[in-house]
């Protein structure tokens, strides 16, 4: 199915990290009027936002959330509608952004991830991350995301040969991103070596193979193309939107070192867009573990299913590379503010398609972003031209 353009005129971003002295709301305004300011509307040029969280009640006990910050961005009385799918939540709402304004039903809306996860302790954090399992058959039974993960890494070493130093360079690649992204979490190298001697998180898994948690936000301005002439010359467009789900327990799956959400989310992406794999310049994909990046790139096509490990270390998803994968230092490096991430990849490659991207700049014509939910549940794919 083709869909009407939609045009990213706008994009902003908070630094990612353990931000004490914000508060949620702080977050998202000053996201949101980054946004705002890149794209040069106005605040009555908004016809709705769209906001993706994925715990508020949990992490800082605060619901209904796109009220609040329609409220306290000085928005009122435009829509506003909170989208939750644990850490695919910004992916959705994008894809519910784009929906909305190539339906026709808004000219300018906005779309906002934000996670404040830090005000409570890593237990805890772990805790209700967890709840984007099965609660009967995974948490309850005390498993973690770091443990779903770590069954998922042991399984494709199993069924590959991919070895414990092919994930470490996911690690490796993503930290030397990071450094050059001034909004990163962490911004400073990692070797092969210390990604395995750190410490032992859940085996394979070290701590250097984890995504951390993170506060942040990120905030982008959609319009239609006509509405776009009016704000900018050089608007990026979305031309692909495609969405998928998987059974949420790891063991309901026919096989775990596969994500077939991500595989059918890409499919219906590149139809739509009229595109491959084989086109896409750059991509922002959802690497929460550095064995979860394998996943993400054999799904997406660039590489074939189980080569993710070996086309990883020979360099072919560096900057520069055959397909730069996670320029922003991706969520290992950059930081998972985990219902900010999905935003945060489009405002990533858009500043990539614009030639904005600073030291981390690449050659890019045509990029994709790729945001999951839980261990596979949930997948969001979007493609985006110049
Ligand atoms: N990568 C690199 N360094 C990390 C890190 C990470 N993922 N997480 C924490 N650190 C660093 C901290 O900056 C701190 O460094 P310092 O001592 O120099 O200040 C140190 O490690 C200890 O930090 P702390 O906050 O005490 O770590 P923790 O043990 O509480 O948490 C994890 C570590 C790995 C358990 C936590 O980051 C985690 O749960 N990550 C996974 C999040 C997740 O599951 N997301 C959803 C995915 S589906």
């Amino acid at each position: 199915m083709k869909m009407n353009k939609v045009a990213v005129i706008g994009v902003g971003l908070t630094k990612f990290g353990e931000l004490w002295d914000q508060s949620f709301s702080d977050l998202f305004v000053e996201a949101g009027a980054n946004a705002i300011v890149d794209a040069g509307i106005d605040g009555k040029d908004i016809d709705a936002i769209y906001l993706g969280n994925m715990s508020g009640g949990r992490f800082i006990e605060q619901e209904h959330m796109a009220s609040l910050i329609s409220d306290q961005a000085g928005l009122n009385p435009a829509p506003a509608t909170r989208i939750e799918a644990a850490c695919a939540s910004g992916g959705l709402a994008v894809r519910q952004g784009v929906i909305a304004v190539a339906s026709g039903m808004h000219d300018v809306v906005v779309v906002g991830g934000v996670e404040k996860m830090t005000d409570i302790t890593s237990e805890r954090v772990t805790q209700t991350l967890i709840t984007a399992a099965d609660q009967e058959w995974e948490a309850f039974l005390g498993m973690t995301f770091p443990g779903v993960y770590a069954l998922i890494a042991r399984r494709h070493m199993h069924e590959f040969g991919t070895t414990r130093e092919q994930l470490a360079a996911v690690s490796v690649k993503n930290h030397a991103n990071a450094k050059d992204n001034p909004h990163a979490q962490f911004r400073f190298d990692v070797t092969v070596e210390q990604v395995l001697g750190s410490t032992m998180v859940a085996d394979p898994l070290t701590l250097l193979d984890c995504s951390p948690i993170t506060d942040g936000a990120a905030c982008i301005v959609l319009a239609s193309p006509e509405k776009a002439k009016e704000f900018t010359d050089s608007p990026v467009y979305i031309t692909g939107a495609g969405q998928a789900t998987s059974t949420i327990a790891l063991h309901d799956r026919e096989r775990i070192t596969v994500s077939d959400a991500t595989i059918n989310a890409a499919k219906a992406a590149y139809k739509m867009a009229g595109k491959g794999p084989e086109d896409i310049d750059v991509a922002e994909v959802h690497d929460c573990f550095t064995i979860a990046e394998l996943l993400a790139i054999e799904g997406l096509g660039f590489c074939e299913i189980g080569e993710g490990g070996p086309f990883t270390e020979e360099g072919s998803t560096a900057r520069g590379g055959k397909i730069s994968v996670n320029t922003s230092g991706g969520l290992k490096a950059k930081g998972h503010p985990v219902g900010a991430t999905g935003v945060a990849q489009v405002v990533e490659v858009v500043l990539q398609l614009r030639g904005e991207a600073g030291k981390r700049q690449v050659d890019a014509d045509v990029g994709l972003t790729h945001n999951v939910g839980g261990s596979g549940g949930t997948a969001a794919v979007h493609i985006l031209e110049k």
